[in-house]
């Protein structure tokens, strides 16, 4: 079934408009939700204040997207994701057991980690 339809054929960046019906994504990877990952990611604006919540990145493609984190600090999954705290401690930690024992994210992340070839 054809999904989206290309409204202005020929522009550097076409815009696409939904035709199908609705469908379903499947190994997105995000809540969607916004969460505190501890001073690591906080973000200190122009007006001095401190925005400590991020929407969970969709970890679709993610092998193939570095670099990592709303700031792009990180350079590679493995500090991205050794990088969380706050909320997402408990997570990081038995990842860095893992990572410890010599697992890497190369067997941890599965295909869908990486974005379709073509
Ligand atoms: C071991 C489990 C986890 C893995 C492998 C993982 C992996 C990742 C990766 C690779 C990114 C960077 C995505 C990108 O920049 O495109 C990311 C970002 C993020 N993760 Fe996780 N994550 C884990 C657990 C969690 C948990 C438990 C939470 C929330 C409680 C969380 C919340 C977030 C948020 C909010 C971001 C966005 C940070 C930003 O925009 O700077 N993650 N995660």
């Amino acid at each position: 079934m054809k999904l989206f339809q290309t409204i202005d054929v020929g522009n550097e960046y076409p815009q696409q408009r939904l035709i199908g019906g609705s469908f379903q994504v499947k190994n997105f990877f995000t809540d969607l939700k916004r969460h505190d990952l501890g001073p690591a990611f906080y973000e200190r604006q122009h007006d001095g204040t401190l925005v400590t919540k991020f929407v969970t990145e969709p970890l679709w493609g993610v092998g193939t997207a570095a670099p990592y984190g709303h700031d792009g600090r990180s350079i590679n999954l493995e500090e991205v994701i050794l990088r969380h705290g706050g909320e997402a401690q408990a997570s990081r930690d038995r990842f860095a057991a893992l990572f410890a024992a010599g697992a890497g994210c190369h067997r941890g992340f599965p295909e869908h980690a990486r974005a379709p070839a073509g």
